[in-house]
């Protein structure tokens, strides 16, 4: 039997950090009201980083990639498989995944991106774990990368003060070790209404609406049950109790999400990573950035059993129980 092991893990974020006071002062420049009282209270965001005018979902992701393969302290030319979840990719096609490959230089790899919005990390993940259990591929680099500022609506209070961009990626490789020992996914199209940005191109014009557009209070509830059954499901599948779970990584979109989810599962609220304040919800890519926060801070290390969870625009939702 060969599992997906993680070998490295990387993250970037741009640099420029708008905190809830400065975008709050951006806002009322166009007569929109938020300040950083509401944000904090109501998500427990404090700030988020912005990419400048034109940085494409490529580059950071290309970054977060180039952190990992150093972490793993493997080449480029060592990836057979790249798979990048995004919502916000550079182009229709080609793929970020083909742009990635290319700057990195990884000439033995093949590369498709993975659409499944804030699912989109756990999604690439399962299935770089199926394409490894199946012999197909040896090391597999999974990355989730977003560019998320360029759909938001900046007049739109109820959303634009959520999200941040940035990229987080790992390694992953067939060992006899574990390793991923559970995963599973699931979608439910009927409620993709709740989270979309239900916009594209043809003929050369924009069609339809190109912005992210939420039913906050509908996705908060349908989050919560969705992360919490997931959960329990990937843990009764793979004979493990919540109890002994080491970590908890969920998406990270609200910390009042994450603390709902914590209780609701009787996990102390001290296992769950959360990096919502300084990232604010970077989509596809804030399950791999809290991971790899919390390797390189010390908090998960090896021998670690960790549930890794995702949820969001599809609806899609899913989690991967992974012994680091
Ligand atoms: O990654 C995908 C997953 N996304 C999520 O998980 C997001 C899930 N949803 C949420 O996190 C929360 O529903 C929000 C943070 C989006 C909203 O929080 P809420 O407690 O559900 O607030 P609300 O939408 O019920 O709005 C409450 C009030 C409204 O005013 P009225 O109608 O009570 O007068 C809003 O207009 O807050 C107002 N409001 C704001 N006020 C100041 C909404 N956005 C803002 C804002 N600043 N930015």
């Amino acid at each position: 039997m060969s599992y997906a092991k993680l070998i490295g893990s990387g993250g970037y974020l741009p640099p420029r950090v708008v905190s809830n006071d400065e975008l709050a002062a951006e806002l009322a420049q166009q007569g929109i009201e938020t300040s950083d009282a509401w944000i904090r209270e109501r998500t427990g965001i404090q700030q988020r980083h912005l990419v400048e005018p034109g940085v494409k979902t490529s580059e950071l992701a290309t970054k977060a990639a180039q952190a990992a393969l150093a972490d793993a302290g493997i080449t480029a030319d060592q990836l057979d498989l790249i798979i990048l979840a995004t919502a916000t990719p550079d182009f229709v096609f080609p793929s970020t995944a083909c742009i990635v490959q290319a700057a990195l230089g990884a000439s033995n790899a093949a590369a498709f991106d993975v659409q499944a919005v804030c699912s989109g990390f756990v999604y690439a993940l399962t299935t770089a774990d199926a394409y490894i259990q199946a012999g197909r591929a040896k090391t597999v680099l999974v990355i989730g990368a977003e560019v998320f500022s360029r759909i938001l609506d900046w007049r739109d209070r109820g959303t634009c003060v959520l999200f941040g961009d940035g990229a987080g990626a790992v390694i992953m490789q067939a060992s006899d070790k574990p390793g991923v020992i559970g995963a599973k996914l699931h979608a439910d199209g009927n409620y993709a209404n709740i989270l979309c940005t239900a916009g594209n191109v043809d003929q050369g014009q924009v069609t339809g609406d190109p912005f992210l557009r939420m039913d906050g209070q509908a996705v908060f509830k349908f989050a919560v049950t969705a992360l919490a059954d997931s959960a329990q499901q990937v843990c009764d599948d793979a004979g493990i109790r919540l109890q002994d779970i080491d970590w908890l990584v969920p998406h990270q979109a609200n910390v009042r999400i994450l603390n709902f989810l914590s209780r609701k599962l009787g996990v102390d609220n001290d296992k769950v990573i959360v990096t919502v304040a300084e990232h604010a919800n970077t989509s596809a890519a804030s399950v791999p950035l809290a991971l790899d926060v919390a390797r390189r801070d010390g908090r998960i290390k090896s021998g670690d059993l960790v549930l890794l969870q995702g949820v969001g625009g599809g609806f899609t939702w899913g989690s991967v129980l992974l012994r680091i």
